[in-house]
């Protein structure tokens, strides 16, 4: 039907006649021409309709925004002055000499220029139109070359692309499991995988050495920017290789990638902190590290203090207590103060104590606070230097359980960050490791895995067994910009280690062997050392493409009540499709309704 796309029309085809097809983005009336913006996927030309061709004129007369035509004409230069150096196409036009209507289109429930502001649930509901408008190509473009680029790498590389089911059992990855009843299995679910964690451990059991695979992920759990019910990873699973060379072979593959689709250079090595070291420096495992704010701890300072809201996190051993300053800050309003104590509140933080340094030179004099007369002299000189407090600067304060201090002060850190526009740099990748293999918890009286259940100890077997709580994982994360965009581990490839995780978790030997027997099995039958990595890909593409949310860059993304407004999804079925699968509800749909 045609012999060009729009958008890549350019001097190159001057005098040339050429056939293009689009849609209409915009026409526009020119006192007797007129001129009409058709865009396909590469970009927009503008065609000049004039009355010298008139049933092409006269056709062009009825047509309206996204219409979809074929149009022949001829290239030409567009008139001195009126180039348009945003567009490839922007030095030539095309002067229509045929037009014809392949489709027509009723007016859009929005308009297709990037600058105006639509609901997302609108977007979602008409997807196919919101992915017409040229921001939302690009991105599927970007997404498309970083996909093309990660294949090419690993088939360099030796990796076997392998696809694993769909239909499967319970992966455990910390979220709830997507269910499919079986109809040929009455009472019998399978479950979506999580993760293909444990057939990727499978296929290294096989002998296939190095897998990978672009995969889709289900995790029914709560969503947020950076997740949806369904994903997609880059897993990858390797033989032989202990996790510096896993992780260097990674970081190969995320440098070269944004060298190659980017053109940006990224550091080399990544930066590495301890787990241990990210929660005290930055109150995360995830640290944004163009930030150069810092937590830092001030316990031993308050040793005699008698203030309460310092002395009971500063003398309890799971508390913790930390100031973080904020250079030039001491400008922050009173009421902004009162924003900011209500901000780290949703993390659980009971208030916001800080210290201005109007005078660093005047000793107690120079500082306002409304704790200071609470607090010991020597506990507040030993503060203020201990943080190097400058004239001009704020510091707040938090205290209380390390964990509410690392999320409050944490996130309290991003926020200022960004408020006072003190990010540094473009990019800051990093690897977390030595992670703790376990996290108690209080509520449910047990261990649970950081990582996954799968993921290697750093000792021995005794030494685990020994002392759980202090025991570190052979587990990694990569980090970019404060956003976790991979993690893996070496693996257990021994089945005693094996069982010996699942009995620190709880799963006793009987519940081991129902949910995991194929793979305690398997470990049996000379399982290779091995270990992998998964990165997610709507992670990584939003954040090459600066999007603010994962659902800027998938195709056709739920919302965030993991809904799909444009085909309804999930929806009612047929009570013969119940029966056939032995399922009868607990509530009517229609009980439910009301
Ligand atoms: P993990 O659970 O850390 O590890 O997942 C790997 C990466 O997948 C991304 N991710 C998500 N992206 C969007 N929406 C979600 N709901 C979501 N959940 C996770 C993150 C994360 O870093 N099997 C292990 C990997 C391994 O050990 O090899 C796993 O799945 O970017
Ligand atoms: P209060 O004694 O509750 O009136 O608090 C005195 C000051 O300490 C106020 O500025 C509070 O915002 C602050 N504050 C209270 N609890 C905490 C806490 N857990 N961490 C940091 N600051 C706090």
């Amino acid at each position: 039907m045609r012999s060009h796309l729009c958008g890549q029309l350019t001097e190159d085809h001057l005098d040339q006649v050429v056939d293009i097809c689009g849609w209409v983005h915009r026409r526009r009336d020119h006192g007797g021409v007129i001129f009409i913006d058709l865009r396909d996927r590469e970009g927009l030309v503008q065609v000049v309709f004039d009355p010298d061709y008139a049933a092409a004129f006269t056709l062009a007369e009825t047509v309206r925004s996204e219409y979809v035509l074929k149009i022949r004409g001829k290239v030409r230069p567009r008139p001195v002055g009126t180039e348009n150096p945003n567009l490839t196409s922007g030095r030539i036009e095309v002067l229509a000499t045929e037009l014809e209507i392949l489709n027509r289109a009723e007016t859009p429930p929005f308009p297709l220029e990037s600058e105006v502001e639509i609901s997302e649930e609108t977007r979602l509901r008409y997807r196919y139109i919101d992915l017409r408008r040229p921001v939302m190509q690009q991105r599927m473009r970007l997404r498309r070359d970083v996909i093309r680029f990660l294949r090419q790498f690993l088939d360099h590389h030796g990796f076997f692309e392998i696809e694993t089911p769909f239909l499967t059992k319970a992966t455990p990855e910390g979220a709830r499991d997507y269910l499919v009843p079986s109809r040929t299995h009455p009472n019998h679910f399978f479950a979506l995988p999580q993760s293909p964690q444990l057939y990727k451990q499978l296929l290294m059991i096989s002998g296939m050495d190095r897998y990978y695979q672009v995969v889709r992920c289900f995790r029914d759990e709560d969503l947020r920017a950076d997740r949806q019910p369904e994903f997609t990873q880059l897993d990858i699973e390797t033989s032989f290789m202990d996790e510096k060379q896993i992780t260097d072979l990674m970081e190969d593959l995320i440098r070269e990638l944004y060298a190659e689709v980017l053109r940006v250079e990224l550091p080399n090595p990544f930066p590495r902190l301890t787990w241990d070291e990210a929660m005290r420096r930055y109150g995360s495992d995830k640290p944004d590290l163009r930030i150069p704010l810092e937590l830092v701890d001030v316990a031993d300072c308050l040793q005699s203090a008698e203030f309460k809201v310092f002395a009971g996190p500063a003398h309890d051993p799971d508390g913790r207590v930390v100031a973080l300053k904020v250079p030039g800050g001491a400008d922050i309003s009173r009421k902004d103060i009162d924003d900011l104590t209500r901000f780290v509140g949703i993390y659980g933080a009971k208030g916001l104590a800080y210290i201005k340094v109007a005078d660093r030179s005047a000793g107690l004099d120079g500082l306002n606070s409304p704790i200071i007369k609470f607090l010991p002299v020597e506990s507040v000189q030993a503060i203020m230097d201990r943080v190097d407090a400058q004239t001009g600067d704020i510091v707040f304060f938090g205290a209380d359980k390390a964990r509410i201090v690392n999320e409050a002060m944490g996130a309290l850190r991003i926020r200022l960050g960004h408020d006072r526009n003190l990010i540094q740099g473009d990019w800051a990748p990093l690897w977390v490791v030595d992670f703790p293999m376990f996290e108690w918890d209080d509520k449910d009286n047990r261990w649970f895995a950081l990582h996954h259940p799968f993921t290697a100890p750093k000792g021995t077997l005794e030494q685990l067994k020994a002392d759980p709580g202090k025991a570190l994982s052979r587990a990694y994360d990569m980090v970019l910009n404060g956003t976790e965009i991979g993690g893996g581990s070496v693996r257990i490839h021994r089945t005693d280690m094996q069982q010996a995780v699942f009995n620190l978790l709880g799963i006793g030997e009987e519940e081991a062997r129902q949910k995991f027997g194929f793979l305690l099995n398997a470990l049996k039958y000379g399982a290779p050392p091995h270990g992998g990595l998964a990165f997610g890909l709507d992670r990584l593409v939003m954040l090459m493409s600066g999007a603010t949310s994962i659902r800027e860059v998938m195709a056709f993304p739920k919302t965030q009540s993991a809904w799909c407004p444009m085909i309804d999804a999930p929806a009612l079925v047929t009570d013969l499709q119940l029966r056939e699968l032995g399922i009868r509800l607990r509530k009517p749909p229609e009980a439910e309704k009301s």
